[in-house]
């Protein structure tokens, strides 16, 4: 598998809270520094009395999500580490909000009874958290949101307020920049049937996601700015699923059929639900590109059937909500070293991965 175009977040110099280079080098693992600032042997300040144990409440939107999925086991195992390295007990206490934002906000309200020293909430309805925030607010819990982003009005409402994610707009252009690279050095790959133009469907997540929006405008927006010509067959929102996917994918392979020849998804999981329907229907050669990296669209990259993802960096995701997390529940003066943009977004570096 090569991996190219080794990108990173933006560098906030100065607009952060805590800003260090390594950081902008995606170099060093979240982690680490926030173990490290928590040793002794580092100069940070505790502002209150040591902690032994730290407490973190988790909620996530849905369970069965593979995204998310992949980014929970890898903030359990970052919690493993940090305990190994700073000597401080973490309890993790993780839910599933199964796609409901009142069985979400019952959790938020167990937490806080539960003496949690901070959320880590991926918001069921990113457009309604205000509940989260109140009782958050009101028991003095800083809350780390993380992949579904609150509306800026909410955010701003407590500087204990934070947001961990991916810039949705650079995704995207990389994405389309995959296909973009491909058509120029072998053009035939994409236009299979030679008449001068990529016929696309487009795959999109949820609708109130705030990267199904962008990631569908900027993808396209790159094919045209990269000089391919293109021409949209139908589009439709599988919710990021691979089984909603998969089905769409199979009445567009009957409704154009041999017409198709690019498959842009929003996300990895709903390009393997393309593949799943085009290995049904035995239809070959249509390039498929995804976003994510998660550990079943790596491996399609790797046995040919996904033509490229852009892989967020998971390690820096997870590690980044455990750090902000563990540095407010330990109460630090200065939170761990991340550029924080505004003080409160931290966006996670991504990359290409396509096959050799
Ligand atoms: C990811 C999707 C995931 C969704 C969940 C998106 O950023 O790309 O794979 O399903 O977040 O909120």
């Amino acid at each position: 598998m090569k991996v190219k175009g080794r990108r990173t977040g933006h560098c906030y110099a100065g607009t952060g809270r805590t800003v260090k280079r390594a950081w902008c080098t995606g170099r060093i693992v979240v982690l680490c520094v926030a173990a490290c600032l928590l040793m002794s042997s580092c100069q940070g300040v505790r502002k209150e009395e040591e902690k032994k144990s730290i407490r973190i409440g988790i909620s996530l939107y849905r369970g069965d999500d593979t995204f998310i999925n992949n980014i929970r086991s890898i903030i359990e195992e970052k919690a493993k580490e940090y305990e190994r390295e700073s000597g401080i007990k973490v309890t993790l206490d993780i839910q599933e909000a199964k796609g409901s934002q009142n069985t979400q906000n019952n959790q938020v309200e167990r937490f806080i009874s539960l003496g949690c020293d901070v959320l880590c909430i991926n918001p069921v309805d990113r457009m309604d958290t205000s509940l989260i925030i109140d009782k958050a607010m009101t028991a003095g819990v800083p809350v780390v949101f993380f992949n579904r982003q609150p509306v800026e009005e909410d955010m701003n409402r407590w500087d204990k307020l934070f947001y961990v994610g991916v810039d949705a707009k650079e995704t995207a252009v990389l994405q389309g920049k995959m296909v973009v690279d491909l058509y120029r050095k072998q053009p035939e790959a994409v236009d299979l049937n030679g008449d001068g133009v990529v016929s696309y469907v487009m795959l999109e997540g949820e609708s109130s996601h705030q990267d199904s929006l962008i990631r569908t405008e900027w993808s396209v927006q790159t094919l045209k700015d990269g000089g391919v010509p293109i021409e949209k067959l139908t589009g439709g929102i599988a919710n990021w699923e691979r089984s909603q996917a998969s089905a769409l994918m199979e009445q567009w392979l009957e409704k154009y059929p041999g017409r198709i020849e690019l498959v842009i998804c929003n996300n990895d999981d709903m390009a393997l639900g393309a593949i799943d329907a085009m290995e049904r229907a035995g239809a070959e050669g249509i390039s498929v590109v995804g976003i994510d990296g998660t550990t079943p669209g790596l491996a399609a990259v790797e046995n040919g059937k996904l033509m490229g993802t852009v892989s967020i960096d998971k390690a820096q995701y997870a590690g980044a909500i455990l750090a902000i997390a563990a540095g407010e529940a330990s109460g630090w003066e200065s939170e761990p070293e991340l550029e924080l943009e505004e003080g409160k977004y931290y966006q996670c570096p991504w990359q290409i991965v396509v096959k050799n």
